[in-house]
This record gives structure tokens, C-alpha cells and sequence, in this order.
């Protein structure tokens, strides 16, 4: 969703969102992070009292400069959070963000076909370079994969319930079948779209789940803050139970007793 102009402040954005859903970070609410990856997190602005906004910018924010490949936030965590807003504040225009929806491709498969992927599981692992296109890394990236080798189904649903792919290429490492994946993110070529800002000021709000997004163009004095949360009160209005991206087990058990830990510390209805 992009709302052009939206003409509000970074506060008036955390109130706003707040509507929509609870922040969450799950790197935050791990208690065993390192000072090193704590003080990075400090510096770019997250802290429970900004509402875990934080900047994204070359300096002292989130990610640095240049393009961003095509990722998902927190993407090989089963429990990853499934929404994010950015709003932007200076030197936007010259850059896109870019979006890359999978259900229209997932639809546009024969049955059988789309069977074959619901039996897919993808392997993720952190590894170093595969957001940044300057080579550039930081600590807190480690957040987009924190268990090695963990095991998620590639067909999910998103909060609202609608089957898409959870393919995101910043973590996966592999799948059980390679071949078959290799022609889907062939086949998702096609379905992306770059918004290019019009106004500094511009607000989006996007899905994290069956969603991947990428930036490019110009970075120099761009600034935009993130905010990334939960859609906790549309889920409730629509499903009236909480998020549950998994269709099979064992990875909606996993899901709920990782989802405990993260209750722990951030607020999410149904798993206090
Ligand atoms: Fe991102």
C-alpha cells in the first residue's frame, strides 16, 4: 500500500501504525545477543521507547548505502514478523522500492503443479552479502536467519490467509527439490514491481510474508524509517485468531512455541 504524501511526522507514525499492529523485532527479543550486535542495534535507532523504529540510511542507519537485493526481513526465522512500513523523510525520489508478489504466480500453475510445491520445504542459513549489493554487512543482519539449517514449508499464507510463496533469497540455501525451485524464481521474474518515490514523505506499508522487497537507485542523504510489526489487530478482525503462516506440522508447532518466546518480550495476542 502506498499513501503519497502522507505528511507525518516519525511520532505520528508510530501512533499510526500502533493501530495496525504491535511492533516486533525478534533479534530484540532474544535475551543471548552480543554487545557488539546490541550497540548496532542502539545506533540505528531501536530501542523499545521509538517503538523499535528504525532509520534507514547510509549513516548511523539500518543497511548503509547502494541497492538492496531482493530479501525478506527476518526471513529464515520461522517465526518471522510478517509486516513492515517504511516512512520516508529526506532524498527518497531518486530511489524505488521494489516489490515481488508470488500469489498470482502461484495461481497461474497448473493443480498439480502447485501440489508439488506445497510439498516443498526450503533450507535457510544466514550467509554474509546477500542483501547489500556494495558488499557491505552488518552485525544485526544476522537476525534474518538466527538457527543454521532451519527447515520452512515454501507455500505459507500471509495474515490475511491468502497462499503464497515464503521464497525469499537472502537465506535459502537450498530445498528438496532444486530443480523445481530453480523454475519458480524463473517464473517470479515477472511478477515485480518498483515504486519509485514520489514525494519524501511517502508512507508504505507491505506484507513480509509472501512478499520479497529490493531497493535501487540513488542512497546519498536518503532517509526512511522502518517500522516492522505484526498485523495483531487486522488478524483479529479478519481471522480473529492469531497469525499462523504454517499449513502442516511440524512447523506449526515449532511456530507456536517460538512464538512463546517472542511473547515473552513483545506483546502478541494468543501466545502470552
Ligand atoms: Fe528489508
Amino acid at each position: 500500500m502506498i499513501i503519497r504524501n502522507s505528511g507525518i511526522t516519525v511520532d505520528r507514525f508510530h501512533q499510526l501504525m500502533k493501530l495496525w499492529g504491535e511492533a516486533r523485532q525478534n533479534y530484540a527479543a532474544k535475551q543471548d545477543h552480543t554487545s557488539e550486535v546490541a550497540k548496532e542495534y542502539l545506533r540505528i535507532g531501536g530501542h523499545a521507547e521509538t517503538g523499535h523504529i528504525v532509520r534507514v540510511a547510509e549513516k548511523n542507519g539500518l543497511f548503509g548505502g547502494g541497492d538492496l537485493f531482493w530479501h525478506s526481513n527476518e526471513s529464515g526465522d520461522i517465526a518471522f514478523t510478517p509486516g513492515v512500513a517504511l516512512l520516508g523523510h529526506q532524498n527518497m525520489t531518486k530511489s524505488a522500492t521494489g516489490f515481488m508478489v508470488t500469489t498470482p504466480y502461484y495461481y497461474s500453475l497448473s493443480e498439480s503443479m502447485r501440489s508439488e510445491l506445497d510439498e516443498m520445504v526450503l533450507i535457510h542459513n544466514f550467509k554474509e552479502g546477500m542483501i547489500n549489493a556494495n558488499g557491505e554487512n552488518n552485525v544485526v543482519y544476522q537476525n534474518m536467519c538466527p538457527e543454521p539449517e532451519t527447515e520452512i514449508p515454501l507455500v505459507i499464507q500471509s495474515p490475511a490467509g491468502i497462499k503464497g510463496l515464503h521464497f525469499p533469497y537472502n537465506t535459502v540455501s537450498r530445498s528438496n527439490n532444486d530443480r523445481l525451485l530453480a523454475e519458480v524464481k524463473k517464473g517470479l521474474e515477472k511478477y515485480t514491481y518498483d515504486y519509485w518515490w514520489m514525494n519524501d514523505d511517502d508512507l508504505l506499508i507491505f506484507d513480509n510474508s509472501i512478499v520479497q522487497h529490493r531497493r535501487v537507485g540513488e542512497t546519498k542523504d536518503r532517509l526512511c524509517y522502518r517500522y516492522q510489526f505484526d498485523y495483531t489487530y487486522l488478524q483479529y478482525r479478519v481471522a480473529g485468531k492469531p497469525y499462523m503462516p504454517y499449513l502442516q506440522e511440524p512447523y506449526k508447532s515449532r511456530y507456536r512455541e517460538k512464538m512463546k518466546q517472542i511473547a515473552k518480550v513483545f506483546p502478541v495476542y494468543g501466545y502470552k
